[in-house]
């Protein structure tokens, strides 16, 4: 049947039809915000390229995630700025660090909030590398048992998903070996699967100081020419024990989100990173985009390309929206 008994404007007429034909919503529940944590008391310093994100200390960082919890977002991710770096990232699986003394303290005072800790040397170490390195080259399987201690000292402090980005082949099978060897067998894995090497992590990098001091991470993230090694990345972690399995980033990569999404039968986690942020605060800042307008509608587009949950620096602005939703 066609034009002029099928007529698609008849399902568009009114809002109350469009919100009942309407296949894809996204609710605060899917949504898990990244959080900067850095040494000291009382410390809350905004972050110049991602505005809206902050730099927190410890206790202040509980008090922001109380916020988080109120608006209905029930997960956050946790990154950890050092104040000593060096050439191992030691600092990145110390148990007094700061990820671990954040951890303990959110699920002391916030027990409904789901504690999700990065895991990735970069933040840790001297040179900026995701791994541990070796006349100039990052060395895998040397770096497995460091990645797999931090996974540990997290869980210990009381973290309830690992999510490991540092992109070394065989790390979640590591960790994953060394959480169920500790007792913490329930502690799940969400792997960066396919994270490429992008020019979106700009921002971040300036957020975490973690930006490489010689060369790039093409030897370590994918090439973003490439959808059938992201098949094989997310099949290998699947293999190695992975709970859920993320693409990042995302708005460039809402065609791999989709391929994952259809080959896997498992949660897909995308991740919309620093730079997508950036470039949309910085448009809506100048007046050229309507900002909440643009944010839903581009956190919409990855739930719909096949995304089960999003890692947003929105998620606070996007939860105070959906409160109050609009026809
Ligand atoms: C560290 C890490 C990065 C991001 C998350 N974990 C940056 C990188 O690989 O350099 C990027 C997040 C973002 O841009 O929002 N491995
Ligand atoms: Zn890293």
């Amino acid at each position: 049947m066609t034009y002029p008994i099928v007529r698609m404007r008849r399902n568009r007429r009114t809002p109350q039809i469009r919100a009942l034909v309407r296949e894809t919503r996204i609710s605060a529940d899917k949504l898990v915000y990244p959080l900067f944590v850095v040494e000291g008391h009382g410390v809350k310093t905004p972050i110049a390229s991602m505005p809206g994100c902050f730099h927190f200390s410890v206790d202040m960082l509980v008090n922001e995630c109380r916020e988080v919890l109120a608006l209905g977002v029930n997960h956050v991710i946790l990154f950890g700025i050092p104040a000593q770096k060096d050439a191992f990232g030691k600092s990145g699986y110390d148990e007094h660090g700061v990820v671990p003394r954040a951890i303990a303290a959110l699920k002391r005072d916030l027990p409904g909030l789901c504690v999700w800790a990065d895991v990735c040397l970069c933040e840790y170490t001297s040179h900026g590398h995701c791994g541990v390195v070796e006349n100039q080259v990052v060395n895998n399987d040397k770096t497995l048992p460091l990645l797999a201690e931090a996974a540990r000292v997290y869980a210990a402090a009381g973290a309830d998903i690992i999510a490991p980005s540092d992109m070394m082949d065989g790390r979640v099978d590591a960790i994953r070996a060394v959480l169920d060897d500790n007792g913490f067998s329930d502690v799940a894995i969400c792997a960066y699967s396919a994270k490429y090497a992008s020019a979106y992590y700009g921002p971040f990098r300036e957020a975490a100081c973690s930006a490489p001091g010689f060369g790039d991470r093409k030897s370590y993230q994918m090439d973003p020419a490439n959808s059938d090694e992201a098949i094989r990345e997310v099949a290998l972690d699947l293999d190695e024990g992975a709970d859920m399995v993320m693409v990042k980033p995302a708005l460039a990569y809402l065609d791999i989100v989709r391929r994952v999404k259809d080959e896997f039968m498992v949660p897909v986690v995308a991740y919309n990173v620093s730079g997508e942020y950036a470039m949309i605060k910085a448009a809506a800042a100048n007046g050229w985009i309507d900002h909440d307008k643009v944010m839903m509608e581009t956190l919409l587009s990855m739930h719909r390309a096949g995304a089960d949950v999003i890692i947003t620096y929105f998620a606070k602005d996007a939860a105070r929206l959906l409160v109050a939703p609009r026809a």
